[in-house]
């Protein structure tokens, strides 16, 4: 299945979502800030990574000159978004590493996932009402043939993202390859959710990828709407590491 076409111009602007973003003259921690800018700012330029650090900057323009701001603080809405009626269609989100989702975005179907399709931690799982329909039906599906899955992750809000992300950032650096920033994770959807083993065993491991569990999803897991988003062969081209537990819902004709 093809990503509707990314027709969005490079110099579309990035907007600001941590509390400031440092304006540098170089790419690099240390390096002298000439200002900052403040939640909300808008900024445009181009995508530089550097291959020391593996951090992602942003080379903007200043009054002349070339300033590096780091896209950890960034997020940038794809001006395709358009919602009908509140929300996006199924299968149509543009939302990678570097095109998002205003973080204020939330389907309005939401439904909440009951025992026992969930991880029973006390925590509110939702998924909009067609993909928790699928999860459901494939969770069924997989206990028919022994195999026992768990929604472990579902939808996230924008401002929980950007804790989580910030948490990322703060515990692995700049650089860390596991977290969306807010906005840009297909989480804030309501149509993705991290799924696991009855025991938790393997959950959020790449192991996960060789156990029966995992195995029945790549076997599966497309009949019920539901592709992987980040595999082993594709880290390069979507920035993230591989996670065999991340299952991402396109719509019911994934397989044709
Ligand atoms: N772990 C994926 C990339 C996310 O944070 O949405
Ligand atoms: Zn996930």
């Amino acid at each position: 299945m093809q990503q509707r076409k990314n027709d969005a111009p490079e110099s579309h602007p990035w907007t600001v979502f941590a509390a400031e973003a440092e304006v540098r003259v170089l790419p690099g921690g240390d390096t002298q800030v000439l200002k900052r800018l403040k939640a909300g700012e808008r900024v445009s330029g181009t995508l530089y990574r550097d291959s020391r650090t593996d951090e992602e900057w942003l080379v903007a323009r200043l009054d002349g000159q070339h300033v590096y701001l780091q896209l950890c603080t960034l997020m940038r809405v794809h001006p395709g978004f358009a919602p009908v009626n509140g929300n996006l269609p199924i299968g149509a989100e543009f939302v990678n590493r570097w095109w998002g989702i205003p973080t204020t975005y939330e389907p309005n179907d939401l439904v909440a996932l009951e025992a026992p399709y969930i991880i029973e931690d006390g925590k509110e799982y939702r998924l909009r009402a067609e993909a928790a329909d699928a999860v459901k039906r494939m969770v069924d599906a997989a206990a028919g043939d022994e195999i026992i899955l768990r929604v472990v992750s579902s939808y996230r809000s924008g401002e929980y993202q950007r804790g989580l992300f910030e948490k990322a950032c703060r515990k692995d650096g700049a650089a860390q390859r596991y977290s969306a920033r807010p906005g840009h994770s297909e989480h804030q959807l309501g149509t993705a959710v991290d799924i696991c083993d009855l025991k938790q065993e393997h959950a959020f491991e790449h192991s996960f990828q060789d156990t029966k569990e995992g195995e029945w999803l790549t076997a599966n897991a497309g009949r019920f709407g539901f592709r992987r988003s980040y595999t082993d062969a594709n880290t390069e081209e979507t920035g993230y590491i591989s996670e065999p537990w991340h299952w991402r819902y396109w719509g019911k004709d994934i397989t044709t």
